[in-house]
């Protein structure tokens, strides 16, 4: 048991529930306060001119310094089991070509799934140890991860094997999503009906039989899977237990949106091609819009219109979408920052879309994603700054001093 005091200001404390639109700019911060832990589970918080030491006699007490104690980031949407980086690509593209010219010619997906299939499951496995760890450091204390770039029955069977590892080996929770409609195989090149069939007749009793999957996703995308497929792929996950999520409209408008909106998907995530027919769909619906700014920082693409979204009203959550391809890092404080600056969204909006929106985008709203009584005590104390605001001010530099997961130390 642990208490933590002299928090100068202890930020989304007693969050329960999705922020949207102008909700998006409270994120509740208690000033001068004490957080005590039991179990993994945020017990107690108050101010400390409440603190009484006596009931605290025998718990190990933290003085916090006057630092900021923030609830740890969720990364609801990442791709980072992958054997190989794809730097030659970004060379190519700086060269001129495009992310879908690259992909055509055997680049992109295809190429990241030709270096998964002579990975071993041990080898993918220690390179995504080290990855978590290194995104622990950076204050994400929950995350989900897709497969993808299997492709194959074996190929995306031993990638969510590897995440069911990643899941047993990490204090954090983890999420896992089936992504085998990431991309046609080149097996399957003029048989893309036989490729759903795979998908759907043998890949998903195998997840269900052995329990290897939340979430089920498709790229809903020209040259990928339209919309009728998505919508088929995904209530078929659902029969089988997997909660659906969308790629969705990241290169074209794609129908993606509709296409999640009409499964009850919990989440479409990219949305660079929305426009007010999709807005006003999602606002009828339970799914989370969720940006992934560095797929579209790394790749030139539109901005998606999150601003937009928070003044119609909607949620916004963000995520990383780390993966080799379209955004080959893991820091969800640069994501944070460029919600800020590029997206117009004030640092409380921000980190209501990277802590609560975001818990809910992975199905964790009621363990995590805030500082919370009887929620996990997921969070990270900063180093000394001045201010949250701080945090996506000073985009490139590291705020964070240590970070617990489940009320012990893990960075
Ligand atoms: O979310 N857009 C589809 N999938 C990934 C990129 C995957 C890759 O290029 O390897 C994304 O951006
Ligand atoms: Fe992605």
């Amino acid at each position: 048991m642990k208490v933590f005091i002299n928090i100068k200001k202890l930020g989304g404390a007693g969050h329960t529930s999705v922020k949207k639109g102008k909700e998006m700019s409270e994120f509740h911060y208690l000033e001068n306060a004490y957080m005590s832990v039991s179990n993994g589970k945020i017990e107690d918080l108050g101010l400390m001119k409440d603190y009484d030491a006596g009931k605290f006699s025998s718990y190990e007490v933290v003085d916090v310094k006057e630092r900021f104690v923030m609830p740890g980031w969720c990364d609801s949407h990442t791709h980072l089991v992958y054997a190989a980086s794809r730097e030659e690509e970004f060379v190519d593209r700086i060269n001129g070509l495009t992310y879908e010219a690259i992909a055509k010619r055997g680049g992109g997906i295809l190429n990241s799934a030709k270096k998964l299939a002579a990975a071993s499951e041990d080898e993918l496995f220690q390179s995504a140890c080290e990855r978590i760890q290194s995104m622990i450091a950076k204050g994400t204390t929950s995350l989900e991860i897709k497969s993808g770039y299997g492709l194959s029955f074996e190929g995306e069977m031993k990638m969510l094997r590897v995440i069911k590892r990643l899941k047993e080996h990490f204090p954090m929770i983890i999420k896992s999503t089936f992504l085998g409609a990431h991309a046609v195989p080149d097996t399957f090149k003029n048989n893309k009906q036989g490729y759903i069939d795979l998908l759907t007749d043998e890949l998903m009793p195998a997840i269900q039989a052995e329990k290897l999957a939340d979430f089920c996703d498709v790229f809903c995308e020209q040259n990928y899977f339209n919309r009728d497929e998505t919508i088929h792929i995904l209530n078929e996950a659902k029969k089988f237990g997997m909660i659906p999520k969308v790629h969705a409209n990241q290169m074209s408008s794609s129908g993606g949106v509709q296409a999640g909106v009409a499964c009850n998907a919990i989440s479409v995530d990219h949305l660079e091609y929305v426009g007010d027919e999709e807005i006003s769909l999602l606002k009828g619906s339970n799914t989370m819009p969720v940006v992934l700014p560095g797929a579209a920082f790394f790749l030139g693409l539109p901005l998606p219109p999150a601003r937009k979204m928070i003044d119609a009203g909607l949620p916004v959550a963000v995520a990383t979408d780390f993966n080799p391809g379209s955004s080959p890092t893991s820091d969800m404080n640069f994501m944070v920052a460029l919600l800020c600056i590029q997206y117009k969204l004030n640092p409380d909006e921000a980190f209501n879309a990277a802590t609560i929106n975001a818990a809910y985008a992975m199905d964790v709203i009621n363990e995590t994603g805030s500082l919370s009584v009887g929620k996990r005590a997921d969070f990270f104390i900063t180093k000394q700054i001045p201010s949250t605001s701080y945090i996506p001010y000073s985009f490139n530099e590291n705020t964070i001093d240590e970070v617990y997961i489940g009320g012990k130390k893990a960075h």
